[in-house]
């Protein structure tokens, strides 16, 4: 969507708070010997709270109310029975709508102890959606957005997923423009416009940089079981920087 009025970006900064603020309680209570599905009852909980809806399951009948994603699942993983380990490397994704309007946002994480190469794959993940932050300028080319994260993602050595993108959002969890992608498209013209709203979200991994679906009809796996990392903000876009509405 468009945001063009103050009361729409009061909408969208309410919900980016909330989705926000899920996110970061979930991942405070990250631990080793947790079910994924007890992570997700905590992000279910403070979103009904909040008098927010689970943005996946509204939409898409998605079995959870957060996507929680055990490496070399990177997205859309079911919460289920599985026990956390130490040093497991986890995605949590928080979607949710208030008021008719949406906003996403989501990160990966180290289960409880630190590992020096899946840290360097966080520190390049989160610094390439730094920067693609500031290339959502309104004029500027979308695909701006997708050069930085690829560019970002081959000075530290790794691969961005092809098959995963960013996308429009605000009054649907994906709307147009739809498929913002995480490597550069010289055929893609289109221009950002003030007040676009958008989740960006790169995906960067040590792999080949494809994904498949599991058989459980959701979770999206690394073909090569490689680790891979996301983080996502939804934004609005303006002349200068965009307004962040889930930091
Ligand atoms: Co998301
Ligand atoms: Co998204």
């Amino acid at each position: 969507m468009t945001a063009d009025s103050i009361n729409d970006i009061q909408h969208l900064k309410a919900i980016g708070r909330i989705c926000a603020e899920t996110l970061r309680k979930m991942q405070g209570y990250v631990r080793a010997g947790m079910r994924t599905r007890e992570l997700d009852g905590i992000g279910r909980a403070f979103l009904e709270t909040e008098g927010a809806r689970s943005a996946p399951q509204a939409m898409y009948k998605f079995p959870g109310a957060t996507c929680i994603s055990v490496s070399p699942v990177i997205a859309h993983g079911i919460p289920n029975d599985h026990v956390l380990r130490e040093g497991e490397l986890i995605h949590i994704d928080v979607s949710a709508e208030l008021n008719g309007y949406y906003a996403d946002t989501g990160a990966s994480m180290i289960v409880s102890k630190s590992e020096r190469n899946l840290e360097r794959l966080l520190d390049a993940t989160k610094a390439a959606l730094t920067k693609a932050l500031r290339a959502a300028k309104a004029g500027s080319p979308l695909n701006g957005i997708s050069r930085t994260v690829q560019n970002e993602a081959r000075k530290r050595g790794y691969n961005v997923i092809y098959d995963l993108t960013g996308h429009g959002i605000g009054r649907k969890l994906h709307e147009d423009p739809r498929e913002i992608l995480n490597y550069y498209d010289p055929k893609d013209r289109r221009i950002l416009n003030e007040g676009l709203v958008l989740a960006i979200e790169p995906f960067l991994t040590t792999g080949v940089g494809r994904v498949v679906e599991e058989r459980d009809g959701w979770s999206l796996r690394t073909t090569d079981n490689a680790i891979a990392a996301q983080f996502e903000h939804t934004v609005i876009v303006t002349k200068n920087e965009p307004i962040i509405l889930t930091l």
